[in-house]
This record gives structure tokens, sequence and C-alpha cells, in this order.
């Protein structure tokens, strides 16, 4: 930040990159959150004089604005009916399941969107209150689809690009909500648009024609004013040396031969971790682990599924639902597969620190993503970085954005019960040489394709 108090780039997301915990004297205290987006993030933030602008989690509560590890972190507040309209309606009951294929029904409301409207405006605000002249302002995801085209109505000297982590849905999905064209025109208040899949990127260039009337070239949209507008793939990554490193720690493979021994030192371990989100396909996934056990296609006494639900936007009703549900599924199949003491499915609705995640990611001879629908889906990557032997095998939906890079691995279509059964005996099963075959072609992909160069190439093509 300069002597001004005014920032020359600027992150602008739902959530701060800091966490609040309590010190050994009681006092509260801010932390990193753990998550690569503030990985990569933070070396620009430190060399730009950079402010990350978003909301630090409660409602109702106004926090002064502070500085962390040599940026700016500046809190916009919410109110508790902002947080039930914008984040859990709009936000999450509306935009969330439309723009992952409807699978569960989307909610239109108008109060939502307009306390939407108005959430989206403060955070656009907000960053124009700080922002340096002709400074660089990178928006993030759903939850701030308008804040592009109020920027640039309230600062239209700013350099400004967004990224969408989650799908960009097709046109027929699309239409369905009675805002598209102010949803569209959101994201045309950028310089960058960026998409997780080129699908995603051609699917809004296609709407933004039919519902702006705008042209376009390629990549390329221009605007009535003659402004602008790119829309391009840019599919995000962790960081693997980051996690490789995790890995090897010997504290953290302490934790792993333990995490072994309490499940019973099985012969196989299959991993599933995800947060509590019904479009992760949980469902399907512990159906199909329950018939293999019924049929013993899989041994009670040799397998183990470990599956980790982490909590997540939990008064929203699907999520209530489908925590239910899990519960239900987890609680019948092991009281029928599983012995006294040795349940089949090993089941903790919990979050746990990155050094648990990477012990688990070691430990586990097969890795199950199977999501119904996920913009990229992050967990895949962890997992082959915290291989780098050759062990472990990777069983992954189609509908993951992960799966277009991640070729290598044991596709499945999570709606085919039969075929992702068959398709996790096979990844178990299959001969050390072709596990490891695949592994190899992974991790190189894994490698090459790391957190900051997604970073440097989407500020790069902003022109950062
Ligand atoms: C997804 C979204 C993020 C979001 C995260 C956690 O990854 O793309 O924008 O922050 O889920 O969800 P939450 O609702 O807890 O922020």
């Amino acid at each position: 930040m300069n002597s001004d108090h005014k920032a020359d780039f600027l992150v602008v997301a739902n959530r701060l990159p800091v966490d609040r915990k309590t010190d050994a004297d009681g006092n509260p205290v801010w932390r990193t959150s753990p998550g690569g987006l503030v990985t990569a993030l933070e070396p620009v933030m430190k060399r730009k004089g950079g402010a990350w602008v978003g909301w630090h989690g409660a409602p109702d509560e106004t926090i002064e604005g502070f500085e962390h590890e040599g940026y700016q972190i500046v809190p916009v507040p919410l109110g508790e009916q902002e947080v039930e309209e914008f984040y859990e309606g709009f936000s999450n009951a509306t935009l969330w399941p439309l723009y992952h294929d409807c699978v569960a029904p989307p909610e239109f409301h108008r109060e939502w969107w307009d306390t939407y409207k108005a959430v989206n405006q403060r955070f656009a605000q907000a960053a124009a209150d700080v922002a340096e002249q002709g400074a660089t302002v990178w928006v993030q995801d759903y939850q701030l689809h308008l804040v592009p085209s109020m920027l640039r109505e309230l600062r239209p000297d700013l350099r400004i690009g967004f990224f969408l982590h989650i799908p960009f849905p097709p046109k027929e999905l699309f239409q369905q909500v009675p805002w598209r064209k102010e949803l569209v025109e959101g994201l045309l208040g950028a310089d960058l648009v960026g998409f997780q899949l080129p699908g995603g990127a051609s699917n809004f260039i296609r709407l933004a024609r039919r519902l702006s009337g705008v042209e376009a070239l390629g990549d390329t949209i221009t605007m009535p004013d003659g402004r602008r507008v790119r829309a391009r793939a840019y599919p995000i990554s962790i960081d693997a040396d980051g996690f490789k490193a995790l890995a090897e720690d010997p504290a953290v493979q302490e934790e792993a031969a333990q995490l072994r021994e309490n499940l019973g030192n099985p012969k196989k371990i299959f991993l599933g971790i995800d947060r509590l989100d019904y479009t992760k396909g949980l469902r399907q996934r512990i159906r199909a682990f329950g018939e293999l056990f019924r049929d013993d296609e899989l041994d009670p006494a040799e397998s183990v599924f470990l599956q980790v639900a982490t909590p997540s936007r939990e008064r929203v009703e699907e999520y209530k639902k489908l925590r239910d549900d899990i519960d239900l599924l987890v609680g019948r199949i092991n009281s029928q597969e599983g012995d006294i003491g040795n349940p089949v499915i090993a089941y903790r609705h919990d979050s746990f620190p990155r050094t648990t995640m990477a012990a688990m990611y070691s430990i586990a001879d097969v890795m199950v993503v199977t999501p119904l629908r996920d913009g990229m889906n992050l967990v895949a990557k962890e997992y082959i970085a915290c291989h780098p032997d050759d062990e472990g095998a990777l069983v992954l939906s189609e509908f993951a954005g992960a799966a277009k890079e991640l070729k290598q691995a044991y596709i499945v279509n999570p709606h085919d019960l039969n075929g992702m059964k068959k398709t996790l005996v096979k990844a178990a099963t299959d001969s050390p040489k072709q596990r490891a075959r695949r592994m190899k072609a992974m991790r190189k992909q894994v490698f090459s394709h790391q957190i900051d160069d997604w970073a440097n190439d989407f500020l790069h093509d902003l022109g950062v």
C-alpha cells in the first residue's frame, strides 16, 4: 500500500484469506487460510502493495482493516439477512446448483436477487475506495458476478479481471435464470474473464452474443463502445511442490502410519475427501461401495473405505438433507456389512489440517473423486502430488474439470453405478506396473502446471 492507503493490485473475493483464531493468551489473531489461491497470490500482493477485499465469515460484525503478511486486509461486512439472502440464498441455492448442471433444483427468489445486487455493489465500492489510479483488480467467483461491471462504472480507469472457479453452464440451463442478461453483463465489465475449461468460455461468449448482442471473434468480445473483453480458459492447479514436501515430512509419515493402524492395517484403503456438497456424488459413491461389500467383491477383512466430508453451508436446506442422507446410508451399510469395531466405511464429518489430509492421501491405495459436476477438483491433484512414488490410483469422474488434464485416471460416470463399481475394483487390482504407468503420467501433468503458473498466466494476459 502507498502512504495514502491505496493499492495497485487488489483481489476481491467473497472470503478473506485469513481465519480468526485464538492465541495462547486467549486473544483473537488472524492466520492465513490454508489454500492454494492465497499461497499463489501472496507474493504478487507483497510485490505490488496489494489489498484483499472480502468477508470475514461472521454476520453482523464490522471489523477494521489491517495489514497482514505485507498486504492490506479490507473487510466487507454482511448482516444476518444478507448472509441468508446473498450467501446462502442467491450464491449457494440459486447460482451454485444452476452452474452445476442443476443436480439440485435452483431456487429463484426476487428478494435474494435484490440483496445479491446490493452486496455486490458494496464489494465494488470497497474495491473502488482502495484502488490506486490505474490499479489491477482481480475478482473471484460466482458470489461476485456483478462486481466487474459495477466497478467499471465507479472506476473506468481500472484493469479488471474475473475468474470463475466453478463451471459455466450451457445456454439451455443458464437461460432459466430470470436475471440472465444482468449476470452476463456483470462479467462483461471485466477486461479478461477466466474459466476452468474452454467449454465454459465458449458458453459465455455464446450467451453474451445472444443476450447482450455483442460481437465476438474467437475469444475476444467487442463491446458497443469498442472496449475488448477476452474470455479464456485457465485451469486452476495446486502447490504441488508444497504437497509433496508435506507427504515426505517425517511427522506426516508418522501420522500416516498411525492412521493406517487405526483403520486396522487393511490391505486396501479407498479414500474420498470432499466438502459435504450434493455436487460431489457422495450418495452414488457410497451406494457403490455398499454393493461391493454386500456382493463380496470387496472383502471387509481386507478393504476399507475412508470418507471425509468437510462441513459446508450447513444452514442451506439441500446441504442439511444431504447430511442426513449420508448419515443414514453409511449407518445402514456399516450395520449390515461391517463387523463390531470394524466398519467397512470409516466416515468423518469434520475438517482436518493439511498435514492430516496429506497423511490420508499417502496411505490411500485408491483415491475416489466422483463428482456429478465439478469446475476442476483440486483433491484429485493433491492426491497425485502426495504420491511422488509410483504407488496409488485415481478414480475420477468424467464430469470433473480435472478429467480434461488427468486423462490417465480411471475415468468413471458417477451415474453409472455398475460401471463405477467395476472401475473401483479394477483400480485396486490392476498390476503395479499398470497403476504406476498412469500415476507417472499424471504426476508429470500436476508438477508442470502448478498454482503459480495459473496465477501468472492469468495476470500476464491481464497485462500485469
Ligand atoms: C468452492 C467455491 C469457492 C468457495 C468454496 C467454499 O470452491 O468455488 O468460491 O469459497 O467452495 O465454500 P464457502 O461457501 O464455504 O465459501
